[in-house]
């Protein structure tokens, strides 16, 4: 069965992948440590103690990967470049092995009729950066703004559109606030500095990329919130957590200001960290929005006297092998209420992740109903008005799921990571045919 999904002319399929999550290769060719090298080192970090160090081995198999995206039929394919390859140490010299492996990268990309989406940031952050303070520190901002302007310098002229940051909500949440990420700091709500500080990034890189010709996207993670009831407790709650979920990352680059963080006993400013002229550079305009979306989110009054409010579990509903509720719909939620919130404020859109994670089979009609439902969600978006232009799978390949490590699948292409083995499965034939079928 081959659904077709009304889209507009010119609407973009892909697949996305992230560099520390497939790449491996982590000593090679003069990458400096990441976080997350760091990180999967230290003992209980990682289900089963699994690392990155091998991952898929994406950097000696890129071709063969390419091939599987040429066979897929993808108009785009959204990677990361990893920081610490480019300037192992955030600063000074720059590591020209590290960046030609991307220059193979869009080479061998272009040369198979697909278009490279590279994404800056995702949440590799070079050890020595995060010795300094990592996000938490502002000259981050600026050593970012740096990196993108020397891999713009080497790539410019073959990729069009850049994507600065992934998720910064994740990264300062479960890096910073929670700890279960990389750099895994708990510092709670004392974490809102590493908001503005990627938000001050996007806006200084945003500037480097735009002077060398290229586009430029930011992708955040974001859900639709619905309050448990419609008592006030829960009202006022669910609306926090809309603050600091999304709120909290699309206010400052759509509308040029944060929202009021009040409801956490938070100042305007940020505890200090948000200066003039900042908000200004945040807020430069953007060719498009990237939005990752996985599940909705329910929440209640807060049980907790330190957060506003409290997460509760969706009932009724079909759930991953990640535990993740499946929600079509929220899909389109999300992307009629960005719709409704922004106006004439929000760029065209992207879904630039949505996927899930299965058991390991290859069969995987599970893969394959969640996909097509949420394709009919987005096309209902569509139908409402809103301007999406593109989707990317969340994943090409099984890969490292950070805090997981290979226990969750995600990928179109089952990898078996004893033999590096790729082999296709049945939601890869059904993504190729449905793509196919759109032309
Ligand atoms: C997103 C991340 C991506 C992947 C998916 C499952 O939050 O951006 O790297 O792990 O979740």
């Amino acid at each position: 069965m081959t659904d077709r999904h009304d889209l507009p002319p010119g609407f973009r399929w892909g697949v996305a992948t992230a560099a520390y999550q497939i790449e491996g290769a982590v000593r090679e060719d003069g990458r400096g440590p990441s976080v997350w090298d760091t990180f999967t080192a230290r003992e209980g970090t990682v289900r089963d103690g699994h690392t990155g160090d091998t991952a898929c081995d994406h950097y000696h198999r890129w071709p063969e990967d390419v091939g599987l995206m040429r066979e897929l039929g993808v108009d785009s394919y959204r990677f990361s470049i990893a920081w610490p390859r480019v300037r192992p140490t955030g600063r000074g010299p720059v590591n020209a092995a590290g960046l030609a492996f991307y220059d193979r990268l869009v080479d061998g990309l272009l040369d198979a009729g697909i278009e490279p989406l590279p994404t800056l940031f995702h949440w590799d952050l070079p050890q020595a950066l995060e010795d300094e303070g990592g996000w938490l520190a502002r000259d981050t901002a600026y050593r970012f703004a740096e990196y993108a302007a020397v891999v713009a310098d080497r790539l410019g002229d073959r990729v069009r559109s850049w994507i600065t940051l992934n998720e910064p909500f994740v990264h300062m949440v479960y890096g910073y606030a929670l700890g279960n990420h990389a750099p895994g700091r708990t510092l709670l709500l004392d974490a809102l500095p590493v908001a503005h500080h990627q938000l001050l990034g996007h806006g200084l890189a945003a500037a480097e990329l735009r002077a060398r010709g290229g586009s430029v996207l930011i992708t955040n993670n974001l859900t639709p919130v619905r309050p448990a009831s419609a008592s006030a407790g829960d009202l006022a709650a669910a609306d926090a957590y809309d603050t600091l979920h999304n709120r909290l990352f699309n206010d400052p680059v759509l509308l040029g200001r944060y929202p009021d963080l009040s409801a956490f006993g938070v100042p305007a400013d940020l505890g200090g960290a948000v200066r003039d002229g900042d908000l200004a550079l945040i807020a430069a305009p953007l060719d498009g929005l990237g939005v990752n979306y996985y599940n909705p989110t329910l929440i209640t009054a807060p049980t907790d006297p330190g957060l506003p409010f409290a997460d509760a579990p969706i009932e009724g509903v079909p759930r991953t092998a990640f535990g993740w509720p499946v929600v079509p719909d929220g899909l389109r939620e999300l992307l009629a209420g960005l719709h409704e919130r922004y106006g004439a404020a929000l760029p065209p859109v992207t879904i630039t992740e949505n996927g899930c994670s299965y058991p390991e089979n290859l069969d995987d009609q599970d893969r394959i109903a969640y996909l097509s439902s949420h394709l009919d969600a987005l096309a209902a978006a569509v139908a409402q008005g809103v301007d999406v232009r593109g989707y990317f799978t969340w994943s090409l390949l099984d890969n490292f799921e950070w805090a997981e490590g290979y226990h969750q699948r995600f990928g179109l292409v089952h990898v078996d990571f004893e033999t590096q083995k790729r082999t296709p499965r049945a939601s890869f034939t059904w993504y190729r045919d449905l793509i196919a079928a759109h032309r």
